[in-house]
């Protein structure tokens, strides 16, 4: 029988792959991408500048950011079949369903068997990250009643996305904000959604069944979804004096709290930190926030009964209120998430194709052997 590494439930701690794309110290609470600190990133770059830099390995130079950022505006239409199909997704349907019907919707019409061709990679890169921002606006636009709100060429991407989804020109602190929250969520090692377009990838199947892949893994509770869980728990909690009850009670029935612990940081998120940084930022301009009070409240207490566990606030904890004061509702948090993330997905994608081994894991058996076939009549 073949030698097992140790199973570990959630292939904790077991490495998927070798990767030079991003860098994670749970401990020291330590975020790297291509070796670049994220406080760095989000002090001076932008989100395509930083997409750049993932997918294709290094900072651009001016002329290629100037040609990359002319790509992506290019592209950011979507064609009117895929707007026509968007149309049938029902009002109700979760954002992310109806993002995930459309970015394999996007497969119909481009999707070629062409991975060894460098410019349909290109193109595809472009493609996806300048269609994805589109859809989730045009499926907001349509669930109102609305035709989808066409890209404005003056617009940047961040800019462009605030404008389309709420149809008036963002305030260039709100661009400038959302653009580092991009930046915030466009990488995270192997994370579940991560790890999903790897496997998808090493199929050789097109980028976007990758991608489409990915936004379904995000989409659960566990993972992509807590930042809109997160308002949810404080609208619940209401008040500062609600807090320590709220999390008592939480506690004693082994809940799991939204916006709180990591399978690798048993710190605080830096990201959590860098987006608890822009809320003040965004509160001292646009107006004090109740709910923020009582988030730093949460923050404290939990610190002080869970610390010790290493459960600190994660990534999710802070998107959420930004997010409600640029006018973003709750449900497209996490569409926003797989807006940013996709520059990770296509990362990870191009560099699986260059292990190029499917992803084929084996198992600890724990059924029977020799079973017998019992006749329906003795069952
Ligand atoms: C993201 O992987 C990534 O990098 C993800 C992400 C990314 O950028 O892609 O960083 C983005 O997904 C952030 C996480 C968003 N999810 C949530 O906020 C949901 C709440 N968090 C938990 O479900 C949990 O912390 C996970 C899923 C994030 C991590 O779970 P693990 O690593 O499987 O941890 P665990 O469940 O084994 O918990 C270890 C212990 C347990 O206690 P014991 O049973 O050992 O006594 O810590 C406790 C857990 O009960 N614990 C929590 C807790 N998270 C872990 N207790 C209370 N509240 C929590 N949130």
């Amino acid at each position: 029988t073949a030698t097992f590494c140790e199973y570990k439930p959630g292939l904790e701690g077991i490495p998927a792959t070798k990767s030079s794309i991003s860098f994670v110290d749970g401990q020291k609470g330590i975020l790297e991408y291509r070796g670049i600190a994220i406080e760095e990133l989000t002090k001076q770059g932008s989100f395509l500048e930083t997409a750049y830099l993932l997918i294709w390995g290094k900072l651009p130079s001016e002329q290629q950011l100037k040609e990359f950022q002319n790509d992506i505006l290019y592209h950011r239409r979507i064609k009117y079949r895929i707007r026509d199909m968007m149309k049938c997704c029902p009002e109700t349907a979760h954002p992310m369903d109806a993002l995930q019907t459309s970015a394999a919707a996007l497969g119909l019409f481009y999707a070629r068997r062409a991975l060894d061709d460098p410019e349909y990679i290109r193109k595809a890169v472009v493609r996806i990250l300048a269609k994805i921002p589109t859809m989730v606006a045009a499926f907001h636009q349509m669930r109102r009643g609305n035709d989808a709100i066409t890209p404005n060429d003056n617009l940047d991407y961040a800019a462009n996305f605030l404008y389309m989804l709420t149809e008036r020109e963002p305030h260039p602190l709100e661009a400038q904000i959302f653009d580092v929250c991009l930046t915030l969520h466009a990488e995270h090692t192997i994370n579940a959604s991560t790890f999903s377009a790897m496997v998808t990838a090493s199929t050789l199947t097109d980028p976007y069944a990758v991608v489409a892949s990915a936004v379904g893994t995000l989409a659960g509770p566990l993972h992509g979804g807590a930042n809109e869980e997160v308002l949810l728990m404080l609208e619940n909690i209401d008040s500062l004096e609600n807090v320590e009850p709220f999390v008592q009670n939480l506690i004693a029935n082994k809940q799991k709290i939204m916006g709180f612990g990591h399978r690798v940081y048993k710190v605080k998120d830096p990201r959590a930190r860098i987006l608890q940084g822009l809320a003040e930022k965004l509160f001292d301009q646009t107006g004090h926030d109740r709910y923020y009070e009582m988030a730093v409240e949460l923050e404290r207490i939990i610190e002080g009964k869970l610390g010790q566990k290493g459960i600190y606030p994660n990534v999710d904890f802070y998107s959420g209120l930004v997010y409600r004061k640029l006018g973003i509702p709750s449900d497209l948090f996490t569409p926003i998430f797989a807006i940013a993330r996709v520059a990770g997905w296509l990362a990870h994608w191009k560099e699986q194709l260059a292990v190029n081994r499917i992803f084929r894991p084996t198992q600890i058996y724990t059924g029977e052997h020799n079973a017998p076939y019992i006749p329906m009549e003795e069952r």
